[in-house]
């Protein structure tokens, strides 16, 4: 367990390792809620001053959790009330490039620039209806849909194929294995992503690619609109 002095220092660490790979490969949203939320460079944000921008521009709130990996079904439940789960989880320093646990690092700096966008809560607040409503099976096809597009996704801006999904934006090694080239990339379709497995201890080997915020809500709707 790290101290929340040590966690400072891998915050910073991470930050100053991760942030020149984002400005060159994250999509617009991310740096539009960026710009809002001015997370600190030098320590771990308290959750106040989170909410601080994030409740005003969106409605949601951030709460802290003590489990390190939370289930979908409290996850989902957190969602339908617009509540935001924060790991109090810190990876140590033999995991910078990659933890296959989510860590706060993670959840606030991939997640909560997005956090601050009303388009973005839009398409976030679809998933927990949809999961509550979702037979077991259809459960885990959501599971997947929300991995391979907010966690994982990829979406086009000019032309040019930019990062998405914040499990790629907090991962210092696997946003570099993507942009070198090294992943196959699809179009994000239900058909295609249901089709293909999560890959939560190494890379994903395969991505999936939407043309913008709204397409993937439509694409995502098409889906659900049929539990
Ligand atoms: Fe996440």
């Amino acid at each position: 367990m790290t101290t929340e002095q040590e966690q400072d220092q891998i915050w910073t660490a991470l930050c100053e390792r991760q942030l020149e790979r984002v400005e060159r490969y994250a999509c617009r949203e991310y740096w539009e809620g960026a710009e809002r939320l001015q997370l600190p460079r030098q320590r771990v944000p308290t959750l106040d001053e989170l909410n601080a921008v994030i409740t005003p521009a969106t409605g949601w709130r951030t709460v802290r959790t003590s489990v390190r990996y939370s289930d979908a079904v409290p996850w989902y439940r957190a969602f339908a009330r617009k509540l935001f789960m924060v790991t109090d989880y810190m990876r140590d320093w033999s995991e910078l490039e990659f933890t296959p646990e989510p860590d706060m690092f993670h959840d606030i700096f991939g997640h909560l620039p997005f956090m601050t966008l009303k388009r973005y809560t839009d398409l976030q607040e679809m998933f927990a209806p949809a999961f509550q409503s979702a037979s077991p099976l259809q459960r885990e096809q959501i599971k997947r849909l929300a991995w391979f597009s907010t966690e994982f996704g990829m979406i086009r801006e000019n032309g040019q194929v930019r990062v998405f999904g914040a499990g790629l934006i907090s991962s210092i090694g696997e946003i570099e294995n993507v942009m070198a080239g090294k992943v196959p990339l699809l179009p994000f379709t239900i058909d295609n992503v249901l089709g293909y497995e999560k890959a939560i201890y190494s890379y994903n080997e395969v991505l999936f690619v939407f043309d913008d915020l709204d397409s993937l809500k439509t694409e995502l709707a098409s889906y659900f609109e049929r539990l």
